[in-house]
């Protein structure tokens, strides 16, 4: 997969993608991380931005410098590829948009910055229009790099076994259980005995009933969606009638 990112603070990408898995994803060439400075693309590096028509505080950033660096964003392979715009106003960053954009060779993202980027760009350039939540960030360069590491998670060979992006909260539909490691007892809270009876089947059953009792708890929306075996209904209730399934 090949991140084209436009941004005027390439450097920002720099040492949060040079640790741990995306470094050796990188290494590996399983992913690219390409950014274009939107200011090389302008008249003058001063040029990006301009005040709002119509007035009010703060600059916009302008038409034509986004639009060329998304031309270069094109020669260098990302012809055909979604134009992301990161904007708070975009449809709400899921693990499912992240499962459909992990299907992409290539991916643009637009970063930006001030009071935004000229609405010119959202008509008739950007293609998608992500948010990562409802706050707001100074820059795009954070939600992207959002978008790159949870996309990159999902291509094959990033994350050393599939099964562990497979059981990952919101994928299977719920929040994932609780996990524990070594040692079996610390300060005095051990750790739950059917984790450490080696009983696949007893410790597949709690994981299950704790990922319903925790997504009950903590993300009750998440349940509407899933689908739940009869099974699950039975602990369900059983949890909303506040007993021990
Ligand atoms: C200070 S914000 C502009 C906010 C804009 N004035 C508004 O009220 O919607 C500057 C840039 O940060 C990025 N940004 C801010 N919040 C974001 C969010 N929740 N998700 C994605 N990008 C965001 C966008 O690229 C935006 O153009």
């Amino acid at each position: 997969m090949r991140f084209h990112v436009l941004t005027l603070f390439p450097s920002m990408f720099e040492s949060p993608f040079a640790e741990s898995l995306i470094a050796r994803a990188r290494r590996n060439g399983l992913v690219e991380i390409l950014t274009y400075d939107v200011r090389a693309h302008a008249e003058t590096p001063r040029s990006v931005d301009d005040y709002a028509f119509g007035g009010g505080p703060g600059m916009v950033m302008k038409p034509e410098p986004v639009f060329e660096a998304v031309e270069a964003a094109r020669k260098a392979g990302a012809r055909g590829a979604p134009i992301v715009l990161l904007s708070p106003r975009g449809r709400r960053l899921t693990q499912t948009v992240v499962q459909n954009l992990a299907a992409c060779d290539n991916l643009t993202m637009i970063c930006g910055r001030y009071e935004g980027v000229d609405e010119r760009v959202r008509l008739h350039l950007a293609t998608d229009e992500i948010s990562i939540g409802d706050f707001v960030l100074s820059g795009g360069e954070l939600a992207a790099m959002v978008l790159i590491d949870s996309v990159s998670r999902l291509i094959p060979g990033v994350v050393g076994s599939t099964e562990s992006t497979r059981n990952d909260s919101f994928t299977t539909g719920l929040l994932q259980y609780p996990q524990y490691t070594r040692p079996a007892e610390y300060r005095g809270w051990r750790v739950p005995e059917v984790l450490l009876s080696g009983n696949h089947g007893e410790i597949a059953r709690w994981r299950r009933e704790e990922s319903l009792r925790i997504t009950l708890a903590s993300r009750p929306d998440l349940l509407e969606t899933v689908r739940l075996s009869d099974d699950d209904r039975t602990i369900l209730k059983k949890l909303e009638a506040g007993s021990q399934p």
